[in-house]
């Protein structure tokens, strides 16, 4: 049944955006969390009041995320949807907005003082990245549109120069189309072959099978470090030890852990590492590729135009080292800058914070999924041993992902994300063409994850009643 043609009836429930018979509530009333469209700094919050020092992570740092504090459809936001986008916090609006407001200015070819100062200000953001994921150099980190264009320019630069015919490329079935599709390219114009990993019995992808896969054929491991669908993640320092032995090159697409968990690429070893900014906090329009400094220096350049350029002559140039020779044209500096303040803030609260955090509402959120009828949720159970990651796609038996999500949206206001998220080869394997899924980052609160639930057992009530 297709729930936009349906003229929705079920009654609301009540959903408040923050807890109202828990013990923080009398110290949240004190700060005027209640105005709700009134936000305070997560810093100035702690300072007001150690009592808070409670209060979730969640409850602390909502009220610098001004976009949470909204209605859609008439109820309060519930935004969970993060793992498609993040939200963006006070201190990064204001640095876009300070950057256009007073020195917007083209970087590296100016010598007046508003390019010289956006040219600090972009290599101080580029300097930050470096740091967050614990890069040697700042010269490690290129620019890119996105992590999809980061894992083009691996491929078109060197996987072109590198890969020959019967070349393996090693993947799992559970990777992004964006770690997919440009190998598939790229194969098929070198003669390289892909090799894809299945999934073992936990839900997981297969990290024996890669394993044995990785021979003295392969010369490239690309492999995800937290699934965006299944929610789990890969030993990615025992993948880069396999890979090295047989000499081949691991590019780790990073864009569901480095906003939600230290990410060390010197202790990964990994020789490339992908992320995208609006994903971490930060601006849309901006990724980064980390590529060890010998690697990226020979490597030929990926766009051509000014910037990556040292001499230009009519026959032919020569080119920048890197990072310069890989980002052709005016880069997106507002929003790499953004980038940096994005760091700087989730550098504040702690990435093991952060992540220590998500864990446990990662379990709460399947937990209280698991009590829904009917449910099935992909990917491994949370134990002891295995932590899941703040995600969960499910399916609920014979009702559309797209009509549950739809029916939160425009009934609940709770937003979550259905479709194949990307990963139509890991669907097929797992025998659906879609699920819905809910993902969640540090300001999200289990009052978010009970209010979901409960709008999704008033959807799956609501659908059930026509049958
Ligand atoms: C695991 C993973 N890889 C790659 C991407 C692509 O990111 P972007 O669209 O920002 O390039 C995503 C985004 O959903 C992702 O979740």
């Amino acid at each position: 049944m297709d729930a936009m043609a349906l003229k929705f009836s079920s009654s609301k429930f009540l959903n408040p955006a923050f807890p109202t018979t828990s013990t923080h509530s009398s110290a949240l009333r004190r700060l005027k969390f209640s105005s709700w469209s009134l936000p305070v700094s997560a810093a100035a919050v702690r300072e007001a009041d150690p009592a808070l020092g409670s209060l979730s992570l969640g409850h602390i740092t909502r009220p610098d995320f001004p976009i949470l504090h909204q209605e859609v459809n008439g109820s309060k936001l519930v935004y969970l949807d993060n793992a498609a986008t993040s939200q963006k916090p006070n201190s990064v609006l204001k640095a876009l907005q300070s950057y256009y407001e007073s020195y917007n200015s083209n970087v590296h070819r100016g010598i007046h003082y508003l390019s010289a100062k956006a040219t600090d200000a972009y290599e101080l953001a580029r300097k930050k990245v470096a740091g967050f994921v614990n890069a040697s150099a700042p010269s490690e980190i290129v620019f890119t549109r996105n992590a999809t264009e980061a894992i083009n320019l691996v491929a078109y630069t060197w996987g072109l120069s590198n890969l020959s015919p019967g070349d393996e490329i090693v993947l799992t079935v559970a990777e992004h189309h964006s770690a997919i599709v440009p190998w598939q390219i790229v194969a098929q114009k070198t003669g390289a072959v892909l090799k894809f990993v299945g999934l073992d019995g936990d839900e997981v992808p297969d990290v024996q099978e890669l394993r044995d896969t990785i021979s003295a054929k392969t010369k490239l491991v690309v492999v995800h470090h937290i699934s965006n669908t299944l929610a789990s993640s890969l030993p990615i320092g025992d993948i880069v030890d396999w890979a090295h032995k047989v000499g081949a090159r691991v590019l780790v697409d990073a864009c569901q852990s480095v906003p939600h968990m230290i990410v060390d690429v010197q202790s990964l070893d990994a020789d490339f590492l992908v992320a995208s900014s609006h994903k971490m906090c930060g601006p849309t329009g901006i990724g980064f590729l980390y590529g060890k400094s010998d690697i990226l220096s020979a490597m030929p350049p990926f766009l051509g135009g000014g910037e990556m350029i040292s001499d230009v002559f009519l026959d032919h140039s020569t080119y920048q080292e890197p990072p310069s020779r890989f980002e052709a044209g005016t880069p997106a500096i507002g929003e790499a800058i953004g980038l940096g303040a994005a760091i700087d803030y989730l550098s504040e609260i702690g990435m093991r914070k952060i992540h220590e955090y998500e864990t446990e509402l990662a379990t709460y959120l399947y937990e209280s999924l698991s009590s829904v009828p009917n449910i099935r949720i992909y990917g491994p159970k949370p134990s002891k041993n295995v932590n899941r990651a703040p995600l969960c796609s499910f399916n609920v038996e014979n009702i559309h992902p797209t009509d549950i999500a739809t029916f939160l949206d425009q009934q609940h206001g709770v937003a979550i994300r259905s479709g194949h998220h990307c990963t139509q080869p890991l669907h097929r394997h797992l025998g659906v063409s879609a699920s819905a899924r809910a993902s969640l980052h540090f300001y999200n609160t289990k009052e978010d994850i009970d209010n979901f639930i409960q709008a999704l057992n008033d959807t799956v009530n609501f659908f059930n009643s026509f049958k």
